[in-house]
């Protein structure tokens, strides 16, 4: 079975991916060997595949199952499962199982952070974001009513199982976004993925390259989260389509686009970005056009004011004197750092998009 190692100092761990994979979660449990395992899902995770993990875990564990909404990653998300941990009479010495998607590993990977000041856990990833993004890196957190993922740390779990059997109940919409992100990596660093990615059928389920793409896609996250684990600078390369991706999203307060359908669009905007600065031939800029927009439709841009998304980007915590930092990919599987994007450039990316020229 696929591993994928995570080097971070005395905190490194394996991204084990497969189908099949939860059979290895009993040896990797007892390698911890925690006083006492606990499992925090979502209903919904719980109720497609409780029985698999529970299979898995052999033992009935006590389980938390919290809601997975993004808005119960919460302080009081959090909350539930620290009453939860406290009742189950976990300790130091105990183990939380999250199993589900970004929500609950994000939620219950920083209720084991901050419970007795950290405490163990293992990611058991069920969306294909979680298992190629998410679950990889140690960023956990939650967000605040002001601010999405405002309070975090960095908490590594002690493994990760993706099995990629669990994908099988994915919703289109969800696994899509978690293409987006796949492309993504392939843009960043990985020829070969990029291609693999855009000869996917549009059901990656019984996709036979899924777990070759998953693979790939951890290891670039993985390589360039051991280079960098607390976000120096490497890291950065990461939000390749993430600096208008967010911007998209908060213009339409999170509703209108899953996470990967607004990085899609931020891909695309990159693409533009570059092309027109002369970092990206237009043979390699149209393959990531045609690479992003062959993973499906997305939500439209054409009714969105270009000057409100300007002004979201200028509010962006890396902008400086309007000028804004981008990831920009000069072929695919190589990207670059450009500090220095200004508006105008912005406002030619967007156009290309799309975008309603007027608010
Ligand atoms: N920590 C990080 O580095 C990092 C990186 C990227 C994203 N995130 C976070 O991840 C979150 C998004 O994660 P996500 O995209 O996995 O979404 P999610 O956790 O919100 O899950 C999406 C939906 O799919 C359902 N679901 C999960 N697994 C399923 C399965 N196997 N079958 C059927 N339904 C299933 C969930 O119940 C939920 O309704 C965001 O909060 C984001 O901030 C964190
Ligand atoms: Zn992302």
């Amino acid at each position: 079975m696929p591993e994928v190692a995570v080097e971070i100092g005395p905190h490194g761990y394996s991204v084990h991916v497969g189908r099949g994979a939860l059979e290895i979660l009993p040896g990797i449990v007892a390698a911890v060997a925690p006083a006492r395992t606990v499992v925090v899902s979502s209903p919904r995770v719980w109720r497609h595949h409780g029985d698999a993990l529970q299979r898995a875990l052999g033992a009935e564990a006590p389980r938390a199952l919290v809601a997975d909404a993004e808005g119960r990653k919460s302080r009081r998300g959090l909350e539930q499962i620290h009453d939860f941990l406290l009742h189950s009479g976990v300790g130091r010495d105990g183990l939380v199982v999250a199993f589900g998607g970004g929500v609950i590993g994000d939620l219950a990977g920083f209720a084991a952070a901050t419970y007795m000041r950290g405490v163990d856990w293992i990611g058991v990833p069920t969306t294909l974001l979680s298992m190629v993004d998410s679950s990889i890196g140690g960023k956990v957190g939650i967000n605040h009513p002001g601010a999405k993922n405002l309070i975090g740390a960095f908490h590594q779990p002690r493994a990760v199982v993706a099995d990629l059997a669990l994908l099988a109940t994915l919703p289109r919409r969800e696994a899509r976004s978690g293409a987006y992100e796949v492309l993504k990596c392939g843009v960043i660093a990985d020829r070969a993925l990029f291609d693999s990615v855009t000869h996917a059928p549009a059901s990656l389920a019984g996709w036979p390259g899924l777990e070759a793409a998953v693979t790939a896609a951890c290891r670039v996250k993985a390589a360039i989260v051991s280079r960098d684990e607390r976000e120096g600078g490497l890291r950065r390369v990461l939000n390749l389509g993430h600096t208008i991706g967010h911007a998209l999203e908060t213009v339409t307060a999170y509703r209108r686009f899953t996470h990967g359908e607004a990085v899609g669009w931020g891909m695309i905007g990159a693409a533009w970005l570059a092309s027109a600065r002369g970092l990206l031939p237009d043979i390699a800029r149209d393959e990531i056009l045609a690479g992003v927009d062959g993973l499906g439709r997305r939500p439209p841009l054409s009714d969105l004011a270009e000057d409100e998304i300007l002004e979201t980007l200028a509010r962006d915590k890396k902008a400086r004197r309007g000028r804004v930092p981008f990831i920009l990919p000069v072929r695919i599987g190589e990207v670059v750092v450009e500090p220095d994007v200004t508006p105008e450039e912005i406002r030619a990316a967007l156009r290309r998009m799309g975008t309603g020229p007027r608010a």
